[in-house]
């Protein structure tokens, strides 16, 4: 596991300017990161890399995944990290209010507006400006940020003139999906493009099992606690779905701690939501996603197992024989038919391939190879959206269900 943290342990101060107060916005400590999956490895490698850079950020991905922190994390790893950090959220504020809140205004430009406000792309002069949830901008808002992103100009709200050019680094993130959003003519596609010169995709939580455990053993590190799991419990954590990602683990870690416990917690004591079947991967009634699907990817791309995954879930039966036949077709269809390849390609151990058969065999679930043998390498199975894809491999080890204390 990669865990980040300022190695110095001082808090910079910040420097004096004459566009804001010095102990306005204190540099950004390099917050906790935790890292245990490679496909979070990865994107750390490659925050750490463009942080080096001046080159705009896009993060995007399901809320709660972690965006805020990356983003603090890429300003505390660059050059600029003894300038202001400063953020924007761009949601449920009005257009007046955040063309003022990023550009300024001058005395008098609207009601309320009783003397001249610097705005926070002035106030992130030399440092980063942090735009969150930017999918929320209205079209007029896009195109004014547009022309700052251009030319580094910007007029306050009520002025006549543009002001000097600021030097601002700009990181983005969304939960919303740009390019639906410019398909449906609410998101400027030359803004996309000036935002996403490095794209990030923070990938959902239950897409990378190694990173629960890591987040469990950290918060409780955290909270200077000591907390042995029951194996039941760690398998819940394992399986449940985390539809709030990081942020819910940490409430649920929370109210744990909470609880009295005597130092063992187990499957009863965690929410209903986790320990019911609704909650879990892959839940029955969200056909949306194609099990099959999220199996293979969870599998192939992010380091599940088949014997610690999917065979739990379908000996309980939150998988039924068809989506296990599915899931056999998309990895027969990879390995050309060879069942045998299929035990590294589902992560199990190479001398598998009896207990394998056997199991599909006494469950009715083998699925003939002779249509797979002819197929082209192009029949791959779906994977998720990721930048990073190309650089995560499916030799993963599995994850192993162990106690955290
Ligand atoms: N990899 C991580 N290591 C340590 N803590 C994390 C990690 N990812 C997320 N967290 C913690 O989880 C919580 C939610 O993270 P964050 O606010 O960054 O999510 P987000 O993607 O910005 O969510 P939203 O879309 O709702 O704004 C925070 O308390 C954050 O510190
Ligand atoms: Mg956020």
């Amino acid at each position: 596991m990669i865990e980040s943290r300022d190695l110095t342990g001082r808090a910079l101060r910040a420097e004096k300017s004459l566009l804001r107060p010095a102990d306005m916005f204190l540099p950004v400590e390099r917050p906790d990161f935790v890292a245990a999956s490679p496909v979070m490895q990865e994107l750390l490698s490659i925050a750490e890399q463009s942080a080096e850079s001046n080159a705009k950020v896009l993060i995007t991905g399901e809320s709660g995944v972690g965006k805020d922190v990356v983003a603090r994390y890429i300003h505390s790893c660059s050059s600029r990290r003894r300038e202001p950090f400063v953020a924007v959220n761009c949601a449920g504020i009005t257009e007046t209010l955040l063309e003022s809140e990023l550009f300024g205004h001058v005395k008098g430009s609207f009601t309320g507006a009783y003397r001249d406000k610097r705005g926070k792309l002035q106030l992130a002069h030399r440092g980063t400006l942090f735009l969150d949830e930017v999918g929320e901008m209205s079209l007029r808002m896009q195109a004014l940020l547009l022309r700052f992103l251009e030319n580094g100009e910007i007029q306050a709200v009520g002025s006549d003139h543009s002001q000097a050019r600021l030097d601002v680094r700009v990181v983005a993130a969304t939960n919303r999906d740009l390019n639906d959003l410019v398909a449906s003519g609410k998101f400027r596609e030359d803004l996309l493009y000036r935002l996403r010169v490095i794209h990030l995709h923070v990938p959902p939580l239950r897409q990378r099992p190694q990173d629960v455990q890591a987040l469990m053993a950290h918060f409780l590190r955290r909270a200077g606690r000591q907390l042995e799991f029951t194996e039941d419990a760690l398998r819940a954590f394992q399986r449940y779905r985390w539809p709030g990602n990081v942020r819910e683990l940490l409430n649920v870690m929370e109210q744990i701690l909470w609880k009295p416990n005597r130092g063992l917690v187990a499957a009863e004591q965690l929410p209903i939501t986790m320990r019911n079947g609704a909650g879990l991967i892959t839940p029955l009634q969200d056909r949306r996603h194609h099990v099959a699907d999220d199996l293979y990817d969870a599998l192939v791309n992010h380091g599940a197992s088949f014997w610690e995954h999917v065979y739990p879930m379908f000996m309980a039966r939150d998988i039924t024989r068809h989506d296990l036949r599915e899931l056999l077709r998309r990895g027969l269809s990879e390995t050309r038919g060879r069942y045998k390849s299929l035990l590294s390609l589902f992560g199990m151990p190479s001398g598998d391939y009896r207990r394998l058969m056997n199991f599909l065999a006494a469950h009715d679930c083998r699925v003939g190879f002779q249509e797979f043998r002819n197929l082209g390498q192009s029949s791959r199975a779906s994977s998720p959206k990721s930048p990073l894809h190309a650089a995560t491999t499916g030799e993963d080890g599995p994850v192993e269900i162990a106690r955290v204390s």
